[in-house]
């Protein structure tokens, strides 16, 4: 990195403090003010809006140019080109496989998808109703519970094993909390279908009937998992980071990117979408929710719209906007809701409240009308985005593990009250 400097002076007369600037190979230089403690200041910045909190080789994402690289590779050519798997892959191990290093990765993954047949056992703890983030959460949490053998996170080996189970059994947690959810018997994996097809026949096949996987669904479902895959810093994948810091077991850190996933404002926000187009109805209630998506004493926002490093179009909305057209036109099916959402877009995008702040449709705006295409109830929409994410958590996870680092610990500015003495109670 070169060795650019900066210099901060905080008071007149005083000698400037000096810090280094460091340059990435794409993307803006940072200031390092890692030294600034020593000067007797933090620096001051909630919701990180200006702060790098780690270097990292994954994902590059260029906000106002609408560019999201993985490892280098446009997500555009890894949504047309690519296989899930493939992407996890790369995403992980910084190249694409060759021909025997993905058959081999391939292998792995799908040799061990199935769980502890005890967990069936677990899920019948949860109550039939529960949201099905809640079921992914808990067990997910639990898995260290029953796979023990390999938590040592300064074993590469170790580290490794547990980055395919996560990869490998999430799909299988996911569906056996839908299966749950709807009354029907857990369907087991299947280890000669690919990842997309084995998760739809453990969602939608039953004892019963076991049909053939619609491959243009499998297709569909392969380009959303590629296209939820990895988004550099977000919320949860810091999550993970934070938690990882600590030296938490890695099923324990993605539980936690979980939780912090299925927030509105994050993950969440796909199944909030498909929940807004109900509630607006028809195009005739367009004006009413933009003026309340304007309404600053209104807590409601457009979901699915706005992000916090895209000031442009997110290409991921672009291609799955695209997989939304295949996907319906098809299957023959003619989605209303996807009409008001195409409508929605068009009013906002023309509204100068949304142009001035550069607000665009997000990753969510169109992904829950291709799941509800495929048939996937709204409440596990969240639940396929944290399925897909796992693989960029676990990047993250295994590559903060791969180099030194300390435990994540931010300061803060106090406001609150100076040192004073105990009130007895009877002085109060
Ligand atoms: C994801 O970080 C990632 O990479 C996330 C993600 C990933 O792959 O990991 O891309 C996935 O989480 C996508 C985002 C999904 N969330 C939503 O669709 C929920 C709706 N969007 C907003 O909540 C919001 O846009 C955020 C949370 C996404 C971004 O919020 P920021 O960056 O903190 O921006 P902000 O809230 O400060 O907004 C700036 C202005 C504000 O108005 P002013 O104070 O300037 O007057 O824009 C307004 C906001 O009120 N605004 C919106 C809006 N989003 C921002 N107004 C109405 N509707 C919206 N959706």
């Amino acid at each position: 990195m070169a060795d650019k400097k900066s210099q901060l002076i905080i008071e007149e007369g005083a000698a400037p403090i000096e810090f280094p600037v460091l340059s990435g190979t794409l993307g803006p230089d940072v200031i390092d003010v890692r030294s600034l403690i020593a000067s007797g200041y933090f620096t001051y910045d909630p919701g990180f809006m200006s702060t790098a909190s780690c270097e990292s080789k994954i994902t590059y994402i260029d906000g106002d140019k609408g560019i999201l690289l993985h490892r280098g590779y446009p997500i555009e050519e890894l949504a047309a080109k690519s296989d899930y798997l493939e992407t996890c892959y790369l995403l992980i191990h910084g190249e694409l496989p060759n021909k025997a290093q993905k058959d081999e990765f391939v292998n792995t993954i799908m040799s061990h998808t199935m769980v502890n047949e005890q967990l069936k056992s677990f899920l019948n703890g949860f109550r039939r109703d529960a949201h099905p983030m809640a079921v992914l959460c808990g067990i997910v949490g639990a898995l260290s519970a029953f796979y023990y053998d390999s938590l040592d996170n300064d074993n590469p080996k170790h580290r490794e094993i547990s980055a395919h189970r996560l990869i490998s059994k999430m799909p299988t947690i996911a569906a056996m909390a839908y299966k749950y959810s709807v009354g029907q018997p857990i369907m087991y994996p299947r280890n000669d279908l690919s990842y997309a097809e084995n998760f739809l026949h453990m969602m939608f096949n039953t004892p019963a009937e076991i049909k053939p996987i619609n491959p243009v669904l499998a297709r569909a479902m392969e380009r959303i998992f590629i296209l939820h895959a990895d988004h550099e810093q977000n919320a949860s994948t810091s999550t993970v980071r934070l938690t990882g810091s600590t030296g938490a077991n890695p099923f324990a850190c993605i539980a936690a990117g979980i939780a912090a996933l299925w927030g509105p404002a994050h993950g969440g926000a796909n199944e909030a979408v498909l929940l807004m187009l109900d509630e607006i109805g028809d195009a005739s209630n367009i004006d009413k929710f933009i003026a309340k998506a304007k309404d600053k004493n209104d807590p409601f926002k457009l979901m699915g719209f706005g992000h916090r490093v895209y000031k442009n179009f997110d290409p991921r909305a672009q291609v799955m906007k695209q997989t939304c057209d295949e996907v319906l036109s098809e299957l023959g099916i003619n989605d209303p809701q996807l009409d008001l959402a195409m409508k929605l877009e068009e009013y906002a995008l023309n509204d100068p409240y949304f142009k001035e702040r550069n607000l665009y449709p997000n990753v969510d705006f169109y992904s829950g009308i291709i799941l509800k295409a495929i048939g996937i109830p709204t409440s596990m929409f969240t639940v396929i985005f944290a399925m897909s994410r796992t693989a960029g958590w676990i990047s993250h996870w295994l590559e903060m593990l791969a180099e030194p680092h300390k435990i994540n610990r931010p300061r803060q500015l106090y406001t609150g009250y100076t040192q004073r003495d105990y009130t007895p109670i009877d002085k109060r």
